[in-house]
């Protein structure tokens, strides 16, 4: 290995974080009441749109020098309002509420009675400096004052304040308003407490939040701005156009259609100049930004053709910055390697994170591409560590610690693991490399006498788990032993908690789907939030639920055959009341650290006294009536329904649960060769109801 130092300014300390699972933090403040952000020009009204469609009773006032900009940030509000109503995404009297309580001037006054001051105005380190000493004489001593800088350091623009323990960065992404990746730095004189309580909102207010050291450019737009600096000092092997068509192979959007859409060539010139300045010259920005207004480029999904070896080296170039970035984010504690992953594909719109790409294309692969890049640009930053070592950590899931009585259980004992599904791009929906990372996370601990157990439970307010991950779906389409296989490889975890003796139960914070369900009611035990709903809504995408939903429901809870019946042949919801009276939830909570609470306690309370799910056949009621519409009035396949019904019957006759499960898997590899499967499963890609008249 290569160790030779890279051009870096050391490694920043570790966040100081209590719990990776932001909704864990205890509230130390007030949700705020009134919101100013300064800078009406392109994101500052975006983040005013989010703050108002999470928080509609929220006082909201935007502040700039010019008075037309506010005039087209009040339209720009009333036309994403317009849009969310036609889309059916929001109710008219909700869209009302949202327009409610915005006000705009051009005078600082107007901010004095905030909670918060969010400043999206300018780059410009000097006017920052100028615009959050005016602020911080008008609001109060503890009212919280951000800046959505995408580069400066908070240490520089918040030094000369006289209570910078108030003050950080909070960094959007565009589109601000639908972007939930937010990074939040954790810079030396910031209150830890603020910190906290920034993620803890943004995450309770649908966000991403990642923390980050205070680094010019933090993390993500270090991977960013690199990577378009890359491409543009690329321009003498290739054009803009075969530099993104290249690029296509990791982004969603090549770097020079990004930074047409962004007007992003003096960002780059700016930000990368302070890198250049504070770390070394190989971060100097390409000359051409400084001539060029427009680049000639192809749009997403459109391509030119490039000779096979101007590929090859462009290839190399664009990921060997992307590498180097990476390793130098870990190496430097800049992020953590998750979010660096996670944010590069929610924020940046990476198909895979750099990371796991890393990991795709081999060790040996992924060192030649460095090794030739360090080469090529010396003094870019080179891997720290064996290149094995940036691939341990968990990708999908977040683990935290829950010690007796620490955020309220009344246990005793050791303390609990708890682990949190986070897949905020697709509600927490599984596949199976995150069932293994669960698995792997359930492995590691259970035979430790410091673990009483395993709370599993969703990231955000909204999803416990959306379910299985339908993205996955089409490739096993008219397959049915891989459809099969699919449903036993995402099993595996489930297998292994009927059979563990440490206790693990699942704690519903929100809507559990499909999957989500079935993983939940593998769980020793289930709590939920009040709010929380259960649902199997296969049936409505042409499919079954094949790991367990048509099997255990009817061994575990018998006296609610009925609601199952319903919830499989028609996808009727069940409310988490209604589930607690039926005896499936064994406990309900308000919120979501009570919820995490309550399911500790049961941890404790279940040691030595898990139920296992029984063999041997069992009664199930007959399906007496038939069902053609679903509960949502969607008329139904009757090919699904007859797999389900079939499977249902088989599975109870079983003599063992295993031999039952196994009928599961194979219903739902019969369902994924039908017609109404691919019409299902299409449609719900095409976001549109599925017609499942056609298919039979
Ligand atoms: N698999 C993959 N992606 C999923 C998903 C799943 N099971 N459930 C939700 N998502 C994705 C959506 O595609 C969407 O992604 P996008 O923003 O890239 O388009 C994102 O999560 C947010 O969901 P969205 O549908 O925009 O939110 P909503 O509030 O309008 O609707 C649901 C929420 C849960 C009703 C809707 O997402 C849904 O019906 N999901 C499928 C649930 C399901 O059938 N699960 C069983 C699967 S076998």
């Amino acid at each position: 290995m290569n160790t030779s130092s890279p051009a870096s300014t050391g490694v920043y300390p570790a966040p100081r974080i209590r719990f990776a699972n932001p909704l864990l933090i205890e509230s130390t403040r007030p949700m705020p009441q009134h919101i100013a952000i300064i800078g009406a020009g392109s994101i500052g009204p975006d983040i005013g749109y989010y703050l108002k469609s999470a928080l509609p009773g929220l006082k909201l006032t935007l502040i700039d020098l010019a008075q037309p900009a506010l005039e087209a940030a009040l339209k720009r509000f009333q036309g994403y309002a317009d849009k969310a109503v036609a889309r059916g995404k929001m109710k008219a009297d909700q869209a009302e509420a949202v327009l409610r309580d915005i006000h705009v001037s051009t005078d600082y006054d107007a901010l004095a009675s905030a909670d918060w001051v969010l400043e999206a105005a300018t780059e410009n380190l000097g006017l920052k400096q100028k615009i959050f000493a005016d602020v911080e004489a008008r609001v109060a001593s503890d009212a919280i004052i951000t800046s959505n800088t995408s580069s400066l350091p908070a240490a520089r623009i918040f030094a000369k304040l006289r209570h910078p323990e108030r003050t950080t960065v909070t960094h959007f992404f565009a589109p601000a308003w639908r972007n939930p990746a937010v990074e939040v730095i954790d810079w030396e004189r910031a209150d830890p407490a603020m910190v906290e309580h920034l993620r803890r909102f943004f995450c309770e207010t649908g966000k991403l939040p990642l923390v980050t050291a205070d680094a010019p450019c933090f993390m993500l737009d270090r991977i960013f701005d690199n990577w378009c600096n890359e491409s543009a000092l690329l321009l003498d092997q290739a054009n803009a156009a075969q530099i993104d068509t290249v690029a296509g192979e990791f982004v969603h959007a090549g770097p020079f259609f990004v930074l047409n859409l962004a007007h992003g060539n003096p960002i780059i010139v700016e930000t990368n100049t302070l890198q250049a300045d504070e770390e070394g010259e190989h971060y100097r920005p390409a000359t051409i930004f400084g001539s060029v207004e427009r680049w000639l480029t192809v749009a997403p999904g459109k391509s030119v053709p490039v000779e096979a070896d101007v590929v090859a080296n462009v290839r190399d170039r664009l990921l060997g910055v992307l590498f180097s970035q990476s390793v130098d984010i870990v190496d430097r504690q800049i992020g953590t390697p998750a979010d660096l992953d996670l944010g590069c594909r929610i924020a940046l719109g990476f198909r895979d994170g750099p990371l796991t790409l890393m990991r795709g294309l081999g060790e040996a692969e992924t060192a030649r591409i460095l090794g030739r890049f360090v080469s090529e640009r010396s003094g870019m930053p080179q891997q720290q560590r064996e290149l094995a070592g940036y691939q341990q950590f968990e990708r999908h899931v977040l683990v935290d610690d829950i010690g007796v009585g620490e955020i309220g259980d009344a246990g005793t004992g050791a303390k609990v693991k708890l682990i949190t599904l986070r897949r905020p791009e697709a509600l927490n929906a599984l596949h199976d490399e995150m069932t293994d990372e669960i698995l792997a996370v359930i492995r590691r601990h259970e035979n430790d006498d410091d673990v009483a157990g395993f709370v599993i439970t969703g990231y955000g307010p909204r999803a416990f788990c959306a379910g299985a991950d339908i993205g996955r779906f089409p490739s096993m389409l008219g397959d049915a032993p891989a459809a099969t296989q699919y449903s036993r490889d995402c099993s595996r975890l489930l297998v292994h908690l009927d059979a563990m003796k440490k206790p693990v139960v699942a704690a519903l914070n929100g809507m559990a789907l499909g999957g989500g369900f079935e993983l939940a009611m593998r769980c020793h035990s289930l709590v939920a939030v009040r709010a929380a709903t259960m649902q199997l809504p296969e049936v409505t995408l042409g499919i079954v639920p094949g790991i367990g939903a048509m099997v255990v429901p009817y061994r575990r809870w018998p006296a609610a055959a009925a609601t199952f019946h319903a919830m499989l042949r028609a996808g009727e919801r069940l409310t988490a009341t209604r589930a607690h009276e039926l005896g499936i939830v064994d406990a309900l909570a308000d919120d979501y650290r009570s919820l995490i609470a309550a399911a500790a306690e049961r941890v404790r309370a279940l040691a030595g006294r898990i139920k296992r799910i029984p063999d041997g056949a069992v009664e199930v009621p007959e399906f007496a009536d038939r069902v053609e519409q679903a509960a949502s009035g969607l008329k139904l396949s009757p090919t699904t329904v007859g797999i389900i019904e079939k499977a249902v019957r088989e599975a109870a006759a079983a003599p063992t649960f295993g031999e039952a499960l196994e009928i599961g898997y194979a219903a739902f590899g019969a369902s994924a060769c039908t017609a109404a499967a691919r019409e299902g499963i299409a449609a719900f890609g095409e976001r549109r109801t599925p017609d499942f008249g056609r298919t039979g």
